[in-house]
Parts: structure tokens; C-alpha cells; sequence
């Protein structure tokens, strides 16, 4: 029988250098988009999918992360005192959002690396990652329509998704073919290879990996044994390619529109569509689009 993905890391031990100076004391993954950090889309993200550990991989300087899952008492004294019970319930939810245990990176050596240093938490269990970077605005959330798969199969699954050729080189590629599945959608994939990172050139096809994945503790072994790829680092890709040698992997183009938040144009474009989009802010905001006249 399938065992139930209960788990999901979330690397966060990363630099940031696409957003310095913002990010020279405040981890990436606390940016807010409108009103809500990075990491928080993706967490919920994983509750609304039916997993309930997260597991956030975090390095040097990112306790802000720490404490924002966190209670914070004094916040809430102070929030109650005066009456400000909306915005008590929103520092609450966070808090209350799902169980959080926390792994340390101490080098950003790779997201193979990252994922590695989850092993002790996650254990022998299947369990999903979650690149919070990747911002994917969808009706059934991404990651679960991944477990869909993986629970039907019993074996990893990759994000998809089709990127034009001059942008191909910043991702992991796959080469795939199509499998009929559920009636013959085509969003399903056999994985025969992956390459990180490869040259527009020399990139197996236009379909590239995106930050979700469904794993099985298998990976952990071949995390072990890969050397550093591309950029010297510890490659998921690369892990992922040496397990393929010993069962299959899946890939799914999924549904959804994502951003990518990890980049300043794409957070720009996510902000804007998210607040577009929100009750209390989007006719008011698309008003003052509007007034631009650009
Ligand atoms: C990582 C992965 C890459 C994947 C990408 C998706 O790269 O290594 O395979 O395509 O995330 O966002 P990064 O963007 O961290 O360089």
C-alpha cells in the first residue's frame, strides 16, 4: 500500500543575493507578497494538501523565520488589551497553521545538500519539498496534485512546466514521455532523464522542474553518493538522476499559474496579481493602475 506523504521540507538556508540589500538581515523567504512572506503561501500550500510536518532547512541569520511560525506572547497581550481581535486572529492562525520542526544547513552547498540535512526529521517515510520561491496560484494547490499522482503510482513526482527556450537554462530540465493517465490528460510524464541547469542548446526539452516535488526516502542515498554539479553544489537534479537507474519518476504538468518569486520581476508581477486579486485591496488598487495610464 502507498504510504501517506505526511511531510514537507522546505529549504531555506539560501543566500538571497537577488534581493540584497533587503535580504542582507532578513531571509528571502520572509519578503512579503502584499501582506503575507514567502514562506507562509508555501506552508499553507502543504495544509491545504493534506500534509501536516513541515520541516524548514534554515542556515545563519534566519530566526525571523523561526519566530514568525512562532507564539508571540507579547504580541498577542497587546493585541487583546486592545481589542484588536481581527488582527489577533491572523498572528494566531500563523502560529496555530501546522507542527514545525526546524533542520540547519550550516553552508549553502545545494538543494540536494538542503534536502539531505532533512533526513534525521523526515526519516524512512515518503515526503514532498517545497521551494518557497515558487509561488503557484492554483484551484487544487500544486503540491496536491503531485500527491495525486504519487499516490496512484507510488513513486516520485516532479512540478513541470513548459518554459521558453531563452529562460531554460535556470532550472532542471527533464526528458519525458507522455503517459495517459486518468482518461488521457496529458499532463503526465515518465521521467528518462534530467539535466541541471543545461545550455538553451543542449536542454533535453522545454520542460523544466519547478519547486515541488514528491520523494521517497530513497533519495537520500543518492543525495549521499552524487557528487557537486552545476555551480559546485549538491544537486537535487543530479539525485534524482541517479535514483532514476533504480525506479521510475514521474513528472506533472500541473495546473496553475506560477511566479517566480525568487526573481525581482516575478515578485513584482506576483505582488500586483495578488493584490489585484484580494477582497479589500483589488478595487481600489486597480483604480490607481488605471490612473498610471501607462
Ligand atoms: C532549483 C532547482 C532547479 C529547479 C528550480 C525551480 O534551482 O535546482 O532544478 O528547476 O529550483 O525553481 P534554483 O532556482 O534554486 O537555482
Amino acid at each position: 500500500m502507498t504510504r501517506k506523504v505526511r511531510k514537507a521540507v522546505f529549504p531555506a538556508a539560501g543566500l538571497g543575493t537577488r534581493f540584497l540589500p533587503a535580504t542582507k538581515s532578513m531571509p528571502k523567504e520572509m519578503l512579503p507578497l502584499v501582506d503575507k512572506p514567502l514562506i507562509q503561501y508555501g506552508v499553507e500550500e502543504a495544509k491545504h494538501s493534506g500534509v501536516q510536518n513541515i520541516i524548514i532547512v534554515t542556515g545563519r541569520g534566519k530566526t525571523a523565520i523561526e519566530d514568525h511560525f512562532d507564539v508571540s506572547f507579547e504580541l498577542e497581550h497587546l493585541l487583546e488589551s486592545r481589542h484588536k481581535k481581527d488582527l489577533l486572529a491572523i498572528v494566531r492562525s500563523v502560529s496555530d497553521l501546522i507542527d514545525v520542526s526546524y533542520a540547519r544547513q550550516k553552508e549553502a552547498l545545494g538543494l540536494g545538500h538542503a534536502v539531505l540535512r532533512a533526513q534525521a526529521l523526515v526519516g524512512d517515510e515518503p515526503f514532498s519539498v517545497i521551494l518557497s520561491d515558487d509561488i503557484i496560484d492554483s484551484d487544487t494547490p500544486c503540491l496536491r496534485q503531485l500527491l495525486d499522482v504519487y499516490e496512484f503510482y507510488s513513486a516520485p513526482v516532479l512540478a513541470l512546466m513548459e518554459v521558453p527556450k531563452e529562460s531554460i537554462s535556470a532550472y532542471g530540465v527533464v526528458d519525458a514521455e507522455p503517459v495517459a493517465h486518468n482518461g488521457g490528460r496529458d499532463r503526465l510524464y515518465r521521467i528518462r532523464n534530467l539535466v541541471e541547469k543545461p545550455k538553451a542548446a543542449d536542454a533535453p526539452s522545454n520542460l523544466a522542474i519547478i519547486g515541488r516535488y514528491v520523494l521517497t526516502p530513497d533519495i537520500f542515498t543518492s543525495l549521499e553518493t552524487i557528487p557537486p554539479g552545476s555551480g559546485g553544489e549538491i544537486q537535487l537534479t543530479d539525485g534524482l538522476k541517479h535514483l532514476l537507474r533504480s525506479r521510475p519518476i514521474y513528472g506533472y504538468k500541473f495546473e496553475g499559474k506560477r511566479y517566480d518569486a525568487g526573481d525581482k520581476q516575478g515578485f513584482l508581477q506576483a505582488t500586483v496579481e495578488f493584490a489585484l486579486k484580494r477582497h479589500d485591496l483589488g478595487a481600489n488598487f486597480l483604480q490607481y493602475l488605471k490612473s498610471l495610464k501607462l
